[in-house]
């Protein structure tokens, strides 16, 4: 598969020897993007290939074959693929842009045993959908961080959930939130939603998860591709998984198959997107937060930390 995210883009593969492993999405010959679609069906099975003069590489990244290659003027002594720190890990695979940046231990501190206790490799998944959206990706971050919005946008929870009693924890640069659901007639559900820092959040019922990853576009920091992945803790029955996208307007429209909730999410992301890229009245503006938008403020300091410096 292709994992795109802002400029960095991965092949991510796994191997005839099981293990999964991600490389730099270029070519080693003139920096051609090697596979193009998310699924990567352009690639073959058993090898990966260029697309532009065929140059091919074993699963693994190791350059297996470069046509005419007798007829080159020079040795190629680097045509390996660039290999990216890569992980399985909780059920996902983690890839990181460069070999500068911390062991994923490390990285996940805290969030590390949370994820653990989950065990969400053993549920299975049954939508993936993906959302192109007028916002920066921030903006989407922000609007899936707080339960401050849930009385005036999602009036049918109000009932359910008072966002006063939402616990925050902080773990490292990432956070744990935690709720009840107190649904009529039916037992309380725990909820915990855990975000990784930067941008992805995996909501936990007792039977059910949610996943959104918010990725930055690479041409437009104004736009963000929301992804929403489903998973049920029974693993069996579920219908074929498809993968679906839809833009902001397919989304908001009657066929977006969204429901009322996550429309009304959707745009508000969009009015707060809009309304923070109004440079009128720019210099005077101070956004001002709630004591219940703690995870925002925690995000965006853990964030400037990571732009400018602790000590800025
Ligand atoms: S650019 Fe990939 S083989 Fe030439
Ligand atoms: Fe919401």
């Amino acid at each position: 598969m292709v994992l795109a995210n802002g400029p960095f883009e991965a092949l991510i593969v796994r191997g005839d020897d099981a293990q999964v492993r991600a490389f730099a999405n270029t070519c080693r010959h003139r920096g051609a993007q090697l596979c193009s679609d998310e699924s990567a069906d352009g690639c073959q099975d058993s090898a990966i290939v260029c697309p532009v003069h065929g140059w091919r590489w074993q699963l693994d990244g190791r350059l297996d074959a470069i046509p005419r290659r007798a007829a080159m003027m020079r040795t190629v002594d680097h045509g390996d693929l660039v290999a990216l720190p890569c992980a399985v890990r909780h059920g996902f695979v983690w890839v990181a842009w460069s070999d500068a940046a911390p062991d994923l231990t490390d990285f996940l501190g805290p969030a590390d045993r949370v994820l653990g206790g989950w065990q969400l490799e053993q549920w299975a998944q049954i939508s993936d959908t993906s959302i192109a959206v007028d916002a920066n990706w921030k903006t989407s971050v922000d609007m899936h961080n707080e339960a401050y919005h849930l009385d005036h946008l999602h009036p049918e929870l109000a009932p359910l959930v008072d966002p006063a009693d939402v616990v925050f924890d902080p773990l490292g640069p990432h956070h744990r939130i935690r709720f009840s659901i107190e649904p009529a007639g039916e037992k309380t559900w725990d909820v915990t939603q855990v975000t990784i820092f930067p941008n992805v959040s995996i909501t936990r019922h007792p039977t059910r998860a949610m996943i959104v990853r918010h990725r930055p576009q690479a041409r437009d920091v104004g736009q963000v591709l929301f992804d929403e992945w489903s998973l049920a803790a029974d693993a069996g029955g579920h219908p074929p998984l498809q993968r679906r996208f839809f833009n902001a307007a397919e989304a908001l429209g009657p066929s977006g198959e969204s429901g009322a909730m996550a429309r009304a999410d959707l745009l508000a992301t969009m009015q707060l997107g809009r309304g923070v890229a109004n440079a009128a009245g720019a210099d005077e503006r101070r956004l001002l937060l709630h004591n219940e938008e703690t995870p925002i403020a925690h995000f965006h300091e853990v964030l400037d930390d990571y732009l400018y410096g602790r000590s800025r």
